[in-house]
């Protein structure tokens, strides 16, 4: 090595220094030559060959040409900017990235809704399965053997003798099997039926059942409570009437219907022209029901309600084909 070959890698240096214009360029210009694996790095490495007698010498020299190049490399920087200061530097008036966030689904969020107004008013939350037996899903409920909800047409049977259960009905002879009076229980869930999907009804929904057992309740304590619930859920402007209605584990039964929400009661295609739409079935529990799980029906009585969450959410949200809460359609769900 000798002092031509350093004033050559200066001269490199210099000029590979005037062409970098960019922090970026000049990153490169410092790896080139002042990096771990750059020119001068291999010259140092190359000290073993020379001889003795001038190995300090030309170690001095070496080490100013480092210090050398350093210095001008950062003046270079304080002129075009470094990778370092390049990095601090921000644009505040650029755009920004929105960020979309995820939500909870609008049945999620109205299960919720409608569960917390529930436990407001006294109810705790029960849960059942969702493969049922015939016995909880029919039989403990007072169906007769030949009753037409048992038909294929409308209900899932499963390999092994199960049901999909049709309704939230079954959690409340479990819950009544498991726990002696009082109960006072809201249970919400999934139910299937074997029906043509249509604007109207899919082969899945969701329910939530109330159940409330106790002595001396009455027909009403049931529409208080009802009252009250959809004063909560919709506003104290909503319109409701109790119906008579028959269901075979409720005596005597109602539906619950609410002023259209589409129409405001004037009638249209989605209530049938009748102004309005039936949200749940309730009435008070058949004895047979409270003697199927022990209970005693001189003693206790109670009333029991089924809602149907995504009638009530689509009223609520003004939606008229049920078919857009179950196809995930993101353009849709982003709303919420
Ligand atoms: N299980 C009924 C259905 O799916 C709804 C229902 C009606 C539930 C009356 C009840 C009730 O608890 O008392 O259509």
């Amino acid at each position: 090595m000798t002092k031509e070959t350093v004033i050559e890698v200066q001269k490199q240096f210099e000029e590979a220094l005037r062409n970098a214009r960019d922090p970026r360029s000049l990153e490169e210009v410092r790896n080139a030559f002042l990096g771990r694996k750059g020119k001068i790095a291999g010259l140092f490495s190359l000290m073993g060959e020379i001889p003795p007698d001038i190995r300090k010498s030309v170690g001095q020299m070496l080490n100013e040409l480092k210090e050398n190049l350093s210095g001008q490399l950062e003046k270079r920087e304080a002129e075009v900017g470094s990778k370092k200061t390049a990095g601090e530097w921000v644009d505040y008036s650029l755009p920004g990235y929105v960020l979309h966030k995820g939500s909870r689904h609008p049945l999620t969020r109205a299960v919720d809704d409608m569960l917390s107004i529930f436990q407001r008013l006294g109810f705790d939350i029960a849960y059942g399965p969702e493969v049922e037996t015939d016995w909880y899903n029919f039989e403990s409920l007072n169906f007769p053997p030949d009753h037409p909800a048992r038909d294929m047409q409308d209900t899932f049977y499963t390999e092994g003798g199960g049901v999909l259960r049709t309704h939230t009905s079954p959690v409340q002879t479990r819950y009544m099997s498991a726990h002696e009076p009082p109960v006072r229980i809201v249970a919400p869930g999934r139910v299937f039926r074997n029906e043509a999907i249509s604007a109207r009804s899919y082969c899945l929904f969701h329910q939530i059942e109330g159940l409330y057992v106790d002595k001396d309740i009455t027909f009403s304590d049931l529409k208080g409570t009802i009252e009250l619930f959809c004063r909560m859920y919709y506003g104290k402007d909503v319109k409701m009437k109790f119906r008579t209605s028959f269901f075979p584990f409720t005596e005597p039964s109602a539906e619950v219907d609410i002023s259209c929400f589409l129409c405001g009661g004037k009638g249209c295609r989605v209530c049938k022209q009748s102004g309005w739409l039936e949200v749940m079935g309730c009435g008070m529990v058949d004895p047979n029901v409270l003697k199927a799980v022990n209970y005693d029906p001189e003693k206790y009585t109670g009333y029991a309600f089924g809602l149907g969450v995504e009638r009530m959410l689509m009223m609520r949200l003004g939606i008229n084909d049920i078919r857009i809460l179950f196809e995930n359609d993101v353009e849709f769900l982003r709303q919420f």
